[in-house]
């Protein structure tokens, strides 16, 4: 359990935090949803969605943010709403493929080198098998 020194609480009252969740599980070629909270005075700052690439930061990868408002932003497959009555932020992901599995952040825009965020491992289970692929009819 990671814990904020006091003299950061001190020195940044009132410090931004973003939890959710660690690990989301999502179907291949269906659809995931991650929604993230953040706390109170944050509501007007932009909210991201990105994935972490081989740095620690992921400015450099894919991205998705909002400009701070509630409406919803869609790139491609990829979509982010922030809902500032209950502060938290959605990021959706559909058409889920292998490819998409891997480490994201969701997070909170502040200035360029110190946005809050938190990571969340994306697996993609494979596709379900239709009944018939189950059943043993093999053509020998
Ligand atoms: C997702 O896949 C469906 C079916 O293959 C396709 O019709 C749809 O356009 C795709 N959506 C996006 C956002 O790529
Ligand atoms: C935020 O969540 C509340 C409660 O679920 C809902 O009533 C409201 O419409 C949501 N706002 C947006 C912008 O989605």
């Amino acid at each position: 359990m990671w814990m904020l020194p006091l003299w950061l609480w001190i020195l940044f009252p009132g410090c931004v935090a973003v939890t959710g969740p660690r690990m989301v599980t999502g179907p291949e070629g269906g659809s995931v949803s991650v929604t993230c909270s953040y706390n109170w005075g944050y509501e007007m700052n932009g909210k991201f969605w990105c994935r972490k690439r081989s740095s620690v930061r992921c400015s450099d990868g894919f991205i998705i943010r909002t400009s701070g408002s509630e409406a919803k932003v869609q790139k491609g497959r990829f979509s982010i709403q922030d809902n500032h009555s209950l502060r938290v932020f959605t990021a959706t992901m559909k058409n889920l493929t292998e490819t998409d599995a891997g480490t994201y952040h969701c997070g909170v825009v502040i200035n360029s080198w110190s946005d809050p965020r938190h990571a969340v491992e994306v697996i993609v289970s494979p596709a379900p098998r239709t009944a018939t692929s189950t059943s043993c009819s093999w053509s020998a």
